[in-house]
């Protein structure tokens, strides 16, 4: 382990803020999604998004479509933005590595970027979690950042972390292994707007509960 000091994710989110939209805007893969459960999910859905940040656009866009979207985040900055922008959606601010819900109890559950940095095995437990809290037959939309890395010290808009990431094909593995039927995967390379922000492949994996 490297002695540098490295921010964790509440640390991280509270001090980039509004920044983050600012250099990530709304990524193709992320518009993808999206548009992919507006037109897939049953009118007036209960939605879960994972690490909800600013609250766009997956709250704004579902809340607009008249859905009921929950959002769960562990910096207290981007749950006051959230709430700002999206008052139609809930906040909640948790880490979802402590959170409960009821089981079979949403229609789909978003996690884009949000498990970066939590262990493998940390992923795989709240992989295990989503599978119970979904309605049979509800989806799991999930974006990362692919990589074979665990626990590397890196620069992520100034700060310094530690990230943890997977291949596509481990990370479509554990989500299988979670108890999901894959149903699409889609992966583009992104080039942030803002210096500073280097390129990076984005990868989507949708699934499904049995
Ligand atoms: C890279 S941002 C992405 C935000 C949003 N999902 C999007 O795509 O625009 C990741 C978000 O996940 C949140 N997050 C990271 N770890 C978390 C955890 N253990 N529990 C809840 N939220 C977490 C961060 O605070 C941050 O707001």
């Amino acid at each position: 382990m490297s002695e540098e000091a490295t921010a964790t994710a509440q640390e991280l989110f509270d001090a980039i803020g509004a920044g983050y939209d600012e250099a990530f805007g709304r990524p193709p893969v992320v518009v993808a999604a999206v548009r992919d459960l507006l037109a897939t999910l049953p009118p007036e859905s209960r939605v879960l998004d994972i690490g909800s940040g600013t609250g766009r656009p997956v709250a704004a866009d579902l809340t607009a479509a008249g859905h009921h979207v929950t959002g769960l985040d562990v910096s207290g900055e981007m749950i006051r933005i959230a709430r700002e922008q999206v008052p139609a959606a809930e906040f909640r601010h948790v880490d979802v590595r402590e959170w409960e819900s009821a089981p079979a109890s949403w229609d789909a559950v978003c996690a884009f970027f949000s498990f970066l940095q939590l262990s493998r095995a940390e992923t795989g437990t709240v992989l295990g979690k989503i599978a119970r809290w979904l309605k049979p037959g509800g989806q799991l939309a999930l974006i990362t950042v692919p990589a074979d890395i665990e626990d590397v010290p890196l620069d992520f808009l100034g700060h310094a972390v530690r990230l943890t990431s997977f291949t596509p094909d481990d990370l479509e593995r554990r989500v299988r292994a979670a108890g999901f039927e894959v149903t699409g995967t889609r992966s583009e390379i992104f080039e942030p707007g803002k210096p500073g922000a280097e390129a990076e492949e984005h990868l989507l994996i949708t699934a499904r509960k049995p």
